[in-house]
């Protein structure tokens, strides 16, 4: 599983590159990973470099110079890599290894053709080896969208920046229903000086906006109705007591629909003659109208269905739109609460829909992308977005989880987020938990995730053959480039690097 290369003294490599050997004389070229880079020396004194470094400190120190010319011939490194694979006219997954003594070279464009039928359409960076940038586009297909994403990192590592590739992709293809709940007000116009946001890209109606803060330029505000809003939903937002929970129950049942907004509108004596005299504690009341206060403070909860919003967003989706929900100015509950609320509308009217197999049909696969999933998706909520992530699946419903702390997600739950991107991440036991749910095998690049700069990410999901490395694009430059159509062209150089010796 590891192939050892040796390079002349001064050649450059980096962890994570990629490189290709032509073993013996037929077309068999092997795809090889860098994993690692070690110093070496033609010597028969395991020592000698060191001995030679004192050596050179002595004379540095009398001021001397060290002829390094004269000993550059017994110097090299040595690449430890990973096999990826064959390639040839396909791919395929090494059994063998390359023969003694093969050329190791880098890649040129041409050695990742068999890469272009596994990636898809979805595109957001360009095909990287180390830290260089391949003019080969690369995305992810929408077939992977049910099958859930995972977007990790380190903060400052290019999360967001991800996210609005996606949907600036999404936008232009309007084949895909994506919507972005966006608490930090990041999306709409970059949210700060310097950045820009899904407004700049420019795309007319594939982008539809919903706020509860001013946004300059056209959005629809946000209001769901009370019908709904579940007691579990509620529960996953704040601490209830039985008694409490019994109240909210029995109010439900008395009030019907209009029971959230009926409790907020209504006197605590006019809530418990309804619900029976002396039945509940005025307390209990009390403490639950106080704590659901908060929830009206935006006007979000209107009493008349017809008022809501979810109907409306499902159908932007089901049209291949882009729904930016903007809720940055909400606090955490009420942000939880409109995601928890349009999550499951989506979901339950795919699963709706999958009854009649021609509606069904025609729908294109949902996206939910949720930032600081960590909140959210921890087994013992049992969430609608846990939910999702089992049975989304089946639905056409996909959440595209967006967390600093994968560390703090189910492992059940995650292990279901079939596509990773991985991006910079320091936390070793963050690592752990990716290594131990990805669908490829990626114990070997824990020194690449580790090296990883903003913006470069892996991806590791089952419908390609190897975790797929790529630069995603900074998006206010990208957009800047795409008028000028692509931006400078980079290239290889076939010259070889190295040659194997086991
Ligand atoms: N693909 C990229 N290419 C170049 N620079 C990038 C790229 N992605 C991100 N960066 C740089 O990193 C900065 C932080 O990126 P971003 O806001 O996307 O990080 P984040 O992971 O969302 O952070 P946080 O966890 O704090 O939300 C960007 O402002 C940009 O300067
Ligand atoms: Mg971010």
């Amino acid at each position: 599983m590891e192939t050892r290369f040796r390079m002349n003294f001064g050649e450059e490599l980096q962890v994570g590159e990629m490189l290709v050997v032509e073993s013996g004389p037929g077309s068999e070229r092997f795809l090889i990973r860098v994993m690692d880079i070690e110093h070496g020396a033609d010597a028969d004194d395991m020592n000698w470099m060191t001995t030679e470094a004192g050596h050179m400190l002595h004379m540095d120190a009398e001021r001397r110079e060290y002829d390094l010319g004269a000993i550059r011939d017994d110097l090299y490194c040595v690449g430890v890599s990973a096999p990826l694979g064959c390639v040839g006219d396909e791919f395929r997954k090494t059994k063998t290894i390359p023969h003694h003594f093969s050329t190791v070279r880098r890649t040129s464009i041409d050695d990742y053709e068999f890469l272009k039928s596994s990636l898809g359409d979805v595109q957001v960076g360009n095909l990287r080896s180390g830290d260089r940038v391949l003019d080969f586009p690369v995305g992810i297909s929408g077939k992977a969208i049910p099958h859930h994403i995972g977007i990790f990192a380190t903060t400052g590592m290019g999360k967001s920046n991800l996210m609005k590739n996606l949907a600036l992709s999404c936008m232009r293809l309007r084949k895909y229903g994506f919507l972005v709940l966006d608490p930090h007000g990041e999306y709409y116009d970059g949210g700060e000086s310097g950045k820009k946001g899904l407004k700049q890209a420019g795309m007319g109606d594939a982008l539809v906006v919903f706020s509860s803060r001013k946004l300059d330029g056209p959005y629809n505000t946000l209001h769901v109705a009370s019908s709904e809003i579940q007691i579990t939903d509620l529960e996953n937002l704040y601490e209830f007591t039985g008694a409490q929970k019994e109240f909210m129950e029995s109010a439900q049942f008395r009030f019907g629909e209009t029971w959230l907004t009926d409790i907020n509108d209504k006197s605590v004596q006019e809530i418990s003659k309804a619900l029976g005299e002396g039945k509940y504690h005025e307390g209990t009341i009390n403490v639950v109208k106080r704590r659901l206060e908060s929830l009206f403070r935006f006007d979000l909860i209107s009493r008349d269905p017809k008022l809501s919003i979810t109907n409306h967003i499902i159908d932007c989706l089901h049209d291949g739109k882009v729904v930016l929900v903007d809720t940055s100015n909400m606090y955490e509950a009420e942000e939880l609460l409109i995601s928890t609320v349009l999550s499951r509308a989506i979901f339950e009217k795919n699963k709706a829909l999958y009854g009649d197999k021609t509606e069904f049909d025609k729908i294109p696969p949902v996206l939910i992308a949720l930032e600081e999933a960590q909140r959210v998706l921890t087994e013992a909520k049992g969430t609608i977005f846990a939910q999702i992530a089992r049975e989304g699946r089946k639905f056409k419903t996909g959440l595209c989880a967006v967390s600093q702390q994968p560390k703090l997600i189910d492992s059940e739950i995650i292990s279901q987020f079939n596509t990773l991107f991985i991006l910079g991440l320091a936390d070793r036991r963050d690592r752990e938990i990716l290594r131990n749910s990805a669908k490829q095998d990626i114990s070997q690049l824990d020194n690449e995730i580790q090296m990883l700069m903003p913006g470069e990410a892996l991806i590791a999901s089952p419908f390609t053959p190897f975790a797929v490395p790529v630069k995603i694009h900074l998006y206010e430059e990208y957009l800047d480039k795409a008028a000028a159509d692509g931006g400078p062209r980079k290239t290889f150089r076939k010259t070889p690097v190295g040659a194997t010796f086991y």
